[in-house]
């Protein structure tokens, strides 16, 4: 049979097809290998995906195991991010904890008495009601009896001189540290000691005299508030003239290189410690400690030195300071030499640079707020005698001195929260019909900043305004557990009355000679890696002389 045309096209066409097949196929034979490829490819990165989910599941698990930790408890949560928990900052170190607390804060106040966070996986608490705050630090104490830093002594052997400063004890030995301390800065004392402040404010005055004419009025005025501390310090502890007031030429002075080097790295490494709540054994495994081991040598040398003078001038050098309290320790208590540094640190750490910024903040705010100044000015000259001196009492009692430096304490609010432990399981009244089960080992923050800048307790609450705490104002807002300085009840700061007379004194003196002027720049304090929201770098002021 002859084909026909069509068949022959058929053909035709089918060769054609089958060429075009062939055609077809052959690149498609090369694209199926290149499937198969990109198919295996597939599979093994499928299975790669799987083994790495597999490997990061228990990570995963591990990390939000606690997630649904307060929703089961009925408390409300925080959202908080996977890895990072409420505060990342903690752990990234690009935020302040104040800032990423300030969020929580704002989004669930007044709605709620507390909320669930997260330290990355880390259930606990945060306050939101300034009640609760005053329930756990003073009405409730006995359930809560430790701070976070607290659980530190129990492991911390090496860091001989940080485990004796009650701010990192618990129980009995918290009790016994710190009554042993405080004796040494009772009001009593601290009255018998006063000419050290008299003294240390004319020496402040005498060296700022100094200085102003050098560089043309402006002042640094952070070295100069350090000065001002080491020198008060180390004549009350130790009993020597540190030299930062008399001896400027001395540079770098010794006493204050060592303060400020083992304090700056103190206050560090409490905030790796907070960090480190997620995996508290990495704290030995670290062999974490507070105090450089540079530093601890210094200071146990200048104890040592300075108790052989004290014995060795016999009693024309006897004197009531910090000294004399540590050699009653070691003759009553047999203290041993660990001991006396220990006592002689806790002292100077918070003596030193918590109280030396607070003056620093003191005084940049009167700078930027003249009519205050003048009214504190106005005060003190009223109040001082012909010789220009004040009584320890007269001190105590001027009550717009104490306003100014209240109002300052608030705004700076240099320790901004408080961590406590539940150290025995108790409840918290959520509202007239929710209880929380608060159990041991639970960890509670108080965020002390963020009550002292909440416009609902001080109105305009970035003004510097001292009048809110006029007619002892501060007492009632203690009591309301709203303005907390110095945190409150049994582990209320042990050095609140040290540090307010180191604040007055120098503002008496600073301020009866001098107007205080801030330059034309508006300086704000912010967040650094640490914990606190303060002046950073360098603070010039001027200071003007007054002529007498
Ligand atoms: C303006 C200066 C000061 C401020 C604002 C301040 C503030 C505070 C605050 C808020 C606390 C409680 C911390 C917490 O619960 O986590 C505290 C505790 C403490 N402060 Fe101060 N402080 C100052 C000066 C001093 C001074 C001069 C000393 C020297 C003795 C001192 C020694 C202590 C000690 C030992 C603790 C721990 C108390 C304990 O846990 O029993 N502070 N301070």
């Amino acid at each position: 049979m002859e084909p026909s045309k069509d068949n022959l096209n058929g053909r035709r066409s089918m060769q054609s097809e089958g060429l075009h097949r062939v055609n077809q196929y052959q690149p498609r034979v090369r694209g199926d290998c290149k499937y198969t490829d990109r198919g295996n490819m597939y599979i093994i990165v499928t299975l790669g995906l799987i083994v790495v989910h597999l490997l990061l599941l228990p990570i995963d698990v591990y990390l939000t195991w606690h997630h649904k930790y307060w929703r089961k408890r009925g408390l409300v949560t925080a959202r908080p991010l996977t890895l990072l928990g409420t505060y990342p900052g903690l752990l990234t170190r690009q935020r302040n904890l104040v800032e990423d607390l300030q969020k929580v804060y704002d989004k669930y106040k007044g709605k709620h008495r507390a909320v669930g966070v997260f330290v990355t996986r880390q259930p606990q608490i945060l306050v939101l009601d300034p009640a609760l705050a005053h329930e756990i630090l003073v009405t409730n104490f006995r359930c809560y009896k430790d701070s976070l830093t607290s659980s530190y002594i129990r492991h911390a052997k090496w860091d001989k001189y940080a485990r004796r400063n009650p701010f990192w004890a618990s129980g009995k030995s918290w009790r016994s540290l710190r009554t042993d301390a405080q004796a040494g800065i009772s009001s009593h004392r601290l009255k018998q000691a006063y000419a050290i402040w008299e003294e240390g404010g004319r020496m402040l005055t005498n060296y700022m005299e100094a200085q102003v004419t050098e560089h043309k009025n402006v002042l640094e005025t952070r070295d100069l508030c350090f000065r001002y501390t080491a020198h008060v310090m180390a004549d009350f502890i130790w009993g020597i003239d540190a030299g930062t007031l008399t001896r400027p030429e001395e540079q770098p002075n010794k006493v204050q290189q060592m303060a400020s080097k083992w304090t700056s790295y103190a206050f560090y490494m409490i905030s790796v410690f907070m960090a480190t709540i997620v995996a508290p054994f990495s704290r030995l495994l670290l062999r974490l400690r507070f105090y450089p081991k540079e530093t601890d040598e210094f200071f146990s040398k200048l104890t040592e030195e300075s108790i052989a003078m004290r014995l060795s001038a016999g009693s024309a050098g006897s004197r009531t300071d910090y000294l004399s309290h540590l050699l009653q320790l070691r003759e009553q208590k047999q203290a041993t030499h660990d001991d006396l540094v220990g006592h002689a640190l806790t002292v100077m750490l918070d003596g030193y640079d918590t109280t030396g910024t607070a003056l620093l903040h003191a005084l940049y705010y009167l700078a930027e707020n003249p009519a205050s100044q003048q009214k504190l000015r106005t005060e003190i000259l009223s109040n001082l005698n012909t010789d220009r001196s004040l009584s320890f009492e007269h001190l105590c009692g001027l009550p717009y001195l104490e306003q100014v430096v209240y109002e300052s304490l608030r705004l700076s609010s240099l320790i901004p929260q408080y961590t406590k432990v539940c150290t025995n399981a108790t409840n918290i009244q959520l509202n007239e019909s929710k209880t929380l089960e608060v159990e041991a080992g639970m960890t509670i923050m108080i965020p002390n900043y963020q009550f002292h800048h909440d416009k609902r307790y001080f109105p305009d609450p970035e003004m510097f305004k001292p009048e809110r705490f006029d007619a002892a104002a501060h007492l009632e807002l203690m009591r309301k557990g709203i303005f907390l300085p110095f945190s409150d009840g049994p582990r209320i700061c042990m050095g609140m009355r040290l540090a307010l007379l180191t604040l007055k004194s120098a503002l008496i003196h600073v301020l009866s000679e001098f107007q205080v002027v801030r330059g034309r720049e508006k300086l704000r304090p912010h967040g650094d890696a640490g914990f606190g929201m303060v002046l950073q770098g360098n603070v010039h002021l001027e200071y003007r002389r007054f002529s007498r």
